[in-house]
């Protein structure tokens, strides 16, 4: 944490997010509501619509980590701000606020131009399920609490929350959790596939950069159409599959700036310095 804090700037300034990009190319967005446990109120959702702009347009920013300050992920939507609060002001007024959420806890965050990594580092409960989903890798503490907590307050889950459970977690184990709202941790996490793996607290900032920077050598362009052809294509049939995997494989070698095909043919195949079935060619 250190480490990075002392090597990263601001992407901007927000009430309730922390955007910060290091020099690994590794922009750190921190849910950032601790007293409320980060609990996600319209104004987070606008503002992470911001942040994410901010990102995009950062030619730096190759990789997004999406964590929470102080204990908590995300304790989900904010039952005051998001439903009290919004109920009072009508229909038009639910309309605005969902569609706020949903832009960039799924729409946005999902299929994003850049690798996106969840760091989950305490409680992650209800509506934080989906930006976890949306997120294309996962790093959880083993002791991170994860629940489906809306039985227990009165609802189904909320938006799109079922939705993305059953992208990643097995039919039985998704409906014990959403229909029991037990808590489960981050090492049960890993177990179900929700995460890609659990590690203790200690490392869990230092694992996730890792990862983050092992992404960050590769060519975004490329990694962009890699994340999107796959989660896209797992939705379509096999014809319709092809042909677009195909338009997405041409239209990432035609527009990828770094030119990577050319240099990792060239380093494998004339300079003979590297093998790709083992690593990855040069960046610079
Ligand atoms: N919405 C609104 N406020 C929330 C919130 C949420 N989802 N989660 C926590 N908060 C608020 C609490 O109301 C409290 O506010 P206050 O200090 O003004 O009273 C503050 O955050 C701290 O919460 P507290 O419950 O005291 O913290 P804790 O560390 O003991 O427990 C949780 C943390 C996450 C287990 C607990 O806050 C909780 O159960 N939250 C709701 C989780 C949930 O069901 N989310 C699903 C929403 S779809």
């Amino acid at each position: 944490m250190d480490d990075r804090a002392s090597r990263a700037v601001a992407l901007g300034t927000w009430q309730t997010v922390l955007a910060e990009l290091d020099s690994d190319g590794v922009a750190w967005v921190t849910l950032n509501r601790p007293e409320k446990r980060n609990a996600m109120n319209p104004r987070l959702n606008e503002e992470m619509g911001e942040v994410l702009d901010a990102i995009e347009a950062s030619s730096e920013a190759r990789v997004l980590v999406l964590t929470g300050a102080g204990t908590s992920f995300s304790a989900g939507m904010d039952l005051k701000e998001y439903f009290r609060d919004v109920d009072a002001g009508g229909p038009a007024a639910r309309t605005r606020s969902r569609r706020d959420a949903n832009a960039w806890q799924y729409r946005r965050l999902r299929t994003f131009p850049k690798a996106t990594i969840a760091m989950v580092n305490g409680w992650c409960f209800g509506g934080a399920f989906t930006p976890l989903v949306a997120c294309d890798l996962a790093i959880a503490d083993e002791a991170a609490v994860f629940g489906l907590s809306e039985v227990n307050w009165g609802i189904p889950p909320g938006s799109v929350v079922s939705r993305a459970l059953a992208e990643v977690v097995p039919f039985r184990d998704a409906l014990y959790y959403i229909m029991t709202g037990q808590t489960f941790t981050g090492r049960r996490a890993a177990e179900l596939r929700l995460v890609n793996e659990a590690v203790p607290a200690g490392q869990l900032r230092a694992r996730t950069l890792e990862l983050a920077r092992q992404l960050a050598r590769l060519s975004p362009e490329v990694l962009c159409a890699a994340k999107t052809g796959f989660k896209r294509a797992s939705t379509m049939e096999w014809e319709a599959a092809e042909e677009y995997l195909y338009a997405k494989l041409d239209q990432a070698v035609a527009s990828d700036p770094e030119a990577s095909r050319e240099r990792g043919m060239h380093e494998f195949l004339d300079a003979k310095s590297f093998r790709p079935g083992l690593g990855t060619y040069s960046r610079d």
